[in-house]
């Protein structure tokens, strides 16, 4: 397990008791920043661990704002990108199992670090259950089923 991680200014701290979490599973990542508080464009950052993970190096991503709803509409316009922005520990089950979310927003001034931390846990443990849920995943590429095929 790869994971990418990055964050705005306002996920910063949020971000950096992730990556403390994913440091104790002994889980490897890489922070794409942004590496201090100080304010900077959550478009940069969303960007670079979206195409990251969809580039196919890395198995997931987490990416952290304010709201995570800012980051969840960059990382969802990569191709082949789908970011799930989950709240509580069902969605981000669910986000797994049926939608093969690779790619999770949270907001840090929506949740606090320990509902952040479980729903993090869940996001890299549960698998996709595939099936229809396969099917249904296929359809949001396109009709062709893969990125870029129309
Ligand atoms: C930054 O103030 C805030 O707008 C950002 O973190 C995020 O919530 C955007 O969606």
């Amino acid at each position: 397990m790869k994971v990418a991680i990055g964050s705005d200014h306002a996920g910063f701290h949020l971000k950096e008791e992730i990556k403390a979490f994913l440091s104790g599973k002994g889980i490897e990542f890489k922070d794409f920043g942004c590496h201090s508080p100080e304010s900077v464009d959550y478009p940069d950052i969303g960007k670079a661990v979206a195409t990251g993970v969809a580039a196919g190096g890395f198995d997931r991503g987490i990416l952290v704002c304010g709201t995570g709803i800012g980051m969840s509409i960059v990382a969802n316009k990569v191709p082949g990108i789908r970011a799930a922005l989950c709240h509580d520990e069902f969605s981000a089950r669910a986000s797994r199992q049926h939608n093969d979310a690779n790619v999770l927003t949270l907001g840090a001034r929506v949740i606090g670090p320990g509902l952040a931390i479980e729903i993090v846990s869940v996001f890299l443990s549960t698998g996709f259950e595939g099936g229809r849920h396969a099917r249904r995943v296929a359809k949001i590429e396109g009709p062709g089923g893969a990125p870029g095929i129309c």
